[in-house]
């Protein structure tokens, strides 16, 4: 198949999240399994040089957007065999220090700079050389995809429209006056097309306009009919619920494989657990925590730190982890308050809560193979890729049984001695606390730490299976 892939971020070019590791992960897989995949990306500030390589397509790509009418750019980089990636171009709109945002910011013309892209795309496509069977947009900054090939391209040109929600808390909401930047007829604002509760919701797009939809866990296409995890959008998705699927994202084991990540101290696998403790002792001394405590369990975190993730519970619980024994490694960044509670609570606890606010790949790495149990006490969690990483690097996961999450990890349980973490139903410190207390309890029974411990790294999420679930929606009629 000739499959076009539209996203926001892709490693490994520019990330901010989950979403990165997916487009970069799938279009790879895609490829790998013999298609011809081309990703859609803009071409951020961050991306000027590493696409040095580059070859300029075309550099008139114009769209209307309202008034205007828009001139940008694409350039195709040859990434592996059967796999393109476009960057699009219009510096105006994205040579800028962030990618939506800077300084706690939202970008104000986010609204024009998606819509600019999503309408670039499209009619970048006649310029590619390639007849594409199947185009793919992903979330909101590409949510107007399905809709705009369905004005512009479709009579002409039959392919199926895929859309993938990963996050709805997430919709791309913008002032109705923003809707003149859609150049669509005025019935296209409505409760049954754009509109929500007054304002230009952009996500609407994708839901209503493709042909297949999806979200990132079986788990979560289920959550998101309802009212508690809907976001006001349960009863649409209740009404697309025949053309809605789940499709539990995959982890990338070329990146997350502690048997050739180069970010860590020792490479191990199940077989050489020793060097597991190498590497803890490693990030014991990277995160100025005591050396000598390494017998002692250490708990991960690499989160944003937003309320999605459960990260105020965690600050909530800390003073009761260090008192159960625990140690704590987290990285993360995001919301101002919550940082900031964190690092008093390291000032408080600097033997026991070793943390770095900022964005760190090497340090994500090395928590994930430092740490003994990796912590996601999420609100909601569409699919979470690092209990995935986790489970792979013997870090057993406590989660909250919810989303991607609730699919994933299944309890331990001794009596029958299979499960691969542990988790808890209501969100509140807790019974977050409980699931810790069982965690750190197994711990101490080392026959049953390396049971868990085993049985998380048996587990295989590998992209394979999902790619192969995403073919066959592509190719169903
Ligand atoms: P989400 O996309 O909702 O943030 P996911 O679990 O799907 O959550 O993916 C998060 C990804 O971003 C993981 O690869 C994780 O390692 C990475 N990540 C999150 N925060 C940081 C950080 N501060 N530094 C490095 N990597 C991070
Ligand atoms: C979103 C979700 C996360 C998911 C990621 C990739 O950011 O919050 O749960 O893993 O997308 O699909």
């Amino acid at each position: 198949m000739r499959i076009i892939i539209v996203g926001s971020e892709m490693t490994p070019f520019v990330k901010t999240g989950g979403l990165a590791d997916v487009i970069g992960a799938l279009s790879r897989e895609l490829a790998a399994l013999g298609h011809e995949v081309v990703t859609f990306l803009p071409l951020y500030r961050a991306l000027k040089d590493k696409v040095a390589a580059a070859q300029c397509v075309s550099n008139n790509i114009r769209v209307p957007l309202g008034g205007r009418s828009m001139v940008g750019a694409i350039y195709e980089l040859q990434l592996a065999e059967r796999q393109r990636v476009v960057f699009v171009r219009q510096d105006e709109l994205f040579d800028r220090a962030g990618l939506y945002g800077e300084a706690d910011r939202d970008y104000v013309d986010n609204a024009a700079r998606y819509l600019f892209f999503s309408k670039a795309v499209v009619a970048s496509i006649p310029a590619l050389r390639f007849v594409p069977d199947v185009l793919h947009a992903h979330d909101w900054q590409a949510a107007f995809v399905p809709l705009w090939w369905s004005r512009m391209l479709a009579p002409a040109w039959r392919l199926r429209t895929v859309f993938t929600i990963h996050n709805l808390a997430y919709q791309g909401l913008f002032p109705r006056d923003q809707f003149d930047l859609t150049n669509l007829p005025a019935d296209y604002f409505g409760v049954k097309g754009l509109e929500f509760y007054g304002q230009l919701n952009l996500l609407k797009a994708g839901i209503l306009y493709s042909d297949v939809l999806t979200a990132v866990s079986q788990h979560y296409a289920e959550e998101i009919q309802t009212k508690e995890y809907g976001c006001g959008l349960e009863g649409l998705l209740r009404s697309c619920h025949g053309k809605l699927h789940g499709v539990l994202n995959g982890a990338d084991y070329t990146a997350w494989n502690p048997r050739t990540d180069r970010y860590i101290t020792a490479n191990y696998d199940n077989h050489s657990l020793a060097n597991k403790v190498t590497c803890k002792r490693a990030l014991l001394e990277t995160l100025k925590l005591p050396v000598e405590r390494a017998w002692a369990p250490v708990i991960g975190m690499v989160s944003r730190i937003v309320e999605q993730k459960g990260c105020d519970l965690v600050a909530e619980a800390v003073p009761q982890i260090v008192m159960m024994g625990a140690s704590l490694a987290i990285l993360g960044a995001g919301d101002p308050k919550l940082e900031r509670q964190l690092r008093k609570l390291a000032e408080r606890y600097p033997t026991r809560l070793g943390l770095k606010i900022g964005f760190d790949e090497a340090l994500a790495h090395q928590i994930e193979a430092g740490a003994d149990m990796f912590l996601m006490p999420s609100r909601f969690e569409p699919c979470g890729l690092n209990q995935m990483y986790s489970l792979r690097y013997g870090t057993v996961p406590i989660v909250r049984a919810t989303g991607g999450l609730a699919d994933t990890v299944e309890p331990y349980n001794p009596g029958t001695q299979t499960g691969n973490g542990f988790s808890f139903d209501d969100c509140t410190p807790e019974t977050m606390l409980a699931a810790v207390a069982r965690a750190l309890e197994t711990y101490r029974q080392r026959q049953h730490w390396v049971r868990v411990i085993q049985n998380a790294m048996a587990c295989d999420f590998s992209w394979r299976k999902s790619a192969q679930q995403y073919l066959s929606l592509y190719q169903a009629t």
